[in-house]
């Protein structure tokens, strides 16, 4: 996704959503920036039907054990969209018992790899037809802008299952000469039942980023959406079963973490684990883990990504990168460019620019043509958000625009920037997972490394120089485990990402992905005539 495609994308006017109620000429008067006094107008009202709320188990969607429902709200208004079955202990028992079976018995990794690819791609084209639903569905449980879902998230998803299904048929292992005397295979062969936990701020990308790499290899899966976003999830499983894929393969539990997602990380029966979510809750899966099987476990935590802006940069366009890293998604990302060094001969021309871009930036209903941001995930995350603005403030950074809610319902958050941020600030040591930048300024290159690499996390950086040894010095200084140079959240299914430090273990994404789904088998036989070969 390169940040010049994806602006264009949404500096689009036109909305073509058929799932919403009322005409697109409604839906292009109603963008307007932050900046002007109007309230957010009366939300569109999304007329897909919310079909899937149950959890799906062997095949089947299901009421939980206890009966339980929790409710999933919209962030523009705080309503119930729907009410959504809760699964605890005894439904993760029930699906990773269905994903053992479809493991020890099922076809599922006695099938061919040709066959698993088969269905991957038939589900990706599947998704490919319904894209416009599943956008839907992910705006109105998410809060991001429908087009950023429509135009830019879904059709990487369906991306992301034809890479690797593409895979699935060139997984394999190795021979290797040994002591001559013995025949060594190395055989390359899928854990098991896979558990995957994951966050609420890219529902269904984070889904392919897990389900899409775990099925390519034959293992079969527990999956535990976020307690914010679980529709997408669903609706797709769906699309899934009609792909042709058996029973059992693919589990997907709604519900929340101290119950579902602590069940899952320490059941016995569980061969894998992979989590996305905050560095603390990482922890604790860790541990979990640890005390009950030991199963291995991936994790992609959170960061404070430096975005490190040189002296010889072209400041404007500098100015719209460093917008887009920190602002994209509303700021819930983990890899957001969050500290924003600027070197101190262009600090003022960048600040006036910065500034300008967050004034202009066009915050409302998410459905709405043009829309660049919409609402915080949920009433938990918009008041922390509020909370580390009071922090800035309170430790004597400059307050330059925003600071504020936005409007007066719904989890809306005014683009707030921030100068003048010292290094040993609350608002630059933390994650704020919000649409709040924090610039800082630097001397020399020196200084700016020092300062950028101390932090607990690595998760990513962003390097904006025009000059080849200054990218070449920074690149390889930065303790990051991915560095964009002169641009920024350029993703692909073939690039690896994953975190130094306490940003996370492991990697996803290209063969670095596939390689967490897969253990090695030595098998060792005696040659009877070693002479002869
Ligand atoms: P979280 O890390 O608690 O939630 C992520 C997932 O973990 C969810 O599915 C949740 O149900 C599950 N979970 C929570 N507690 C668990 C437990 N004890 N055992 C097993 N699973 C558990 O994140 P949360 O509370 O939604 O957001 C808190 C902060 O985390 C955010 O403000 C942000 O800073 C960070 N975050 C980072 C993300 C990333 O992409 N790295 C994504 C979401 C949040
Ligand atoms: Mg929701």
């Amino acid at each position: 996704m390169a940040a010049r495609r994806l602006s264009l994308l949404l500096s689009r006017t036109a909305s073509s959503n058929p799932f919403l109620r009322g005409n697109n000429s409604r839906l292009t008067r109603g963008a307007f920036s932050y900046s002007t006094s109007a309230a957010i107008e009366e939300p569109l009202t999304p007329s897909v039907k919310v079909d899937y709320t149950q959890l799906l188990i062997n095949g089947k969607f299901v009421d939980s054990a206890s009966g339980k429902t929790f409710p999933t709200l919209d962030p523009r208004t705080g309503n119930v969209i729907a009410h959504v079955a809760e699964g605890d202990s005894e439904d993760v028992d029930r699906a990773v018992a269905a994903a053992r079976k479809a493991f020890d018995e099922g076809p599922w990794p006695k099938m061919t790899a040709y066959e698993r690819s088969r269905i991957l791609l038939r589900f990706a084209d599947l998704l490919e037809k319904h894209n416009d639903e599943v956008a839907t569905l992910e705006t109105w449980d998410n809060g991001k802008p429908y087009e950023q879902a429509a135009k830019i998230e879904i059709p990487m998803v369906v991306r992301f299952f034809r890479y690797y299904a593409g895979w699935a048929d060139k997984i394999h292992g190795l021979t290797v000469p040994a002591d001559g005397e013995h025949h060594v295979q190395i055989l390359h062969e899928p854990f098991g039942v896979a558990g995957q936990i994951i966050p609420w701020n890219f529902p269904l990308l984070m889904f392919a980023w897990k389900v899409a790499p775990a099925l390519a290899c034959g293992n079969t899966i527990v999956l535990k959406t976020a307690e914010q976003t679980p529709l997408s999830a669903l609706y797709v499983a769906k699309l899934f079963l009609e792909a042709g894929l058996p029973p059992g393969v693919l589990n997907i539990i709604s519900g929340f973490g101290p119950t579902a997602g602590a069940a899952l990380s320490s059941h016995m029966d569980v061969d894998k684990l992979a989590f996305t979510g905050s560095t603390e809750t990482g922890k604790i899966v860790l541990q979990l883990a640890a005390k009950s099987n030991l199963k291995p476990v991936t994790l992609e935590l959170g960061g404070k990504s430096p975005f490190i802006v040189c002296e010889d940069a072209d400041v404007e366009k500098a100015a719209e990168l460093a917008h887009f890293a920190l602002f994209f998604n509303q700021g819930q990302c983990c890899c957001a460019g969050s500290r924003t060094f600027v070197h101190e001969r262009i600090y003022d021309q960048f600040l006036e620019k910065a500034k300008a871009l967050a004034v202009n930036r066009v915050v409302g209903d998410p459905f709405k043509a043009g829309i660049q941001q919409g609402p915080q995930i949920d009433t938990e995350q918009f008041e922390k958000i509020l909370r580390y603005i009071r922090l800035g403030v309170d430790s004597g950074a400059t307050l330059e625009t925003g600071g504020e809610r936005f409007g007066s319902t719904g989890y809306y958050v005014q683009p707030t920037v921030f100068s003048n941020v010292q290094d040993d600030m609350l608002i630059a040591k933390e994650e704020i997972f919000g649409p709040v930048q924090s610039i800082l300024k630097f001397k020399d290159l020196g200084d700016v490394v020092r300062r950028a690499n101390t932090t607990r996390y690595g998760l990513a950086a962003g390097v904006f120089t025009q000059n080849i040894d200054t990218a070449n010095t920074l690149t390889r200084a930065l303790r990051a485990g991915t560095v964009w140079v002169n641009c920024f959240d350029v993703f692909d299914a073939a690039i690896p990402f994953g975190g130094y430090k306490m940003s996370g273990q492991g990697r996803e994404k290209g063969i670095y992905g596939l390689n967490s789904y897969l253990q090695v088998k030595a098998v060792v036989t005696p040659l009877k005539n070693p002479a002869w070969i």
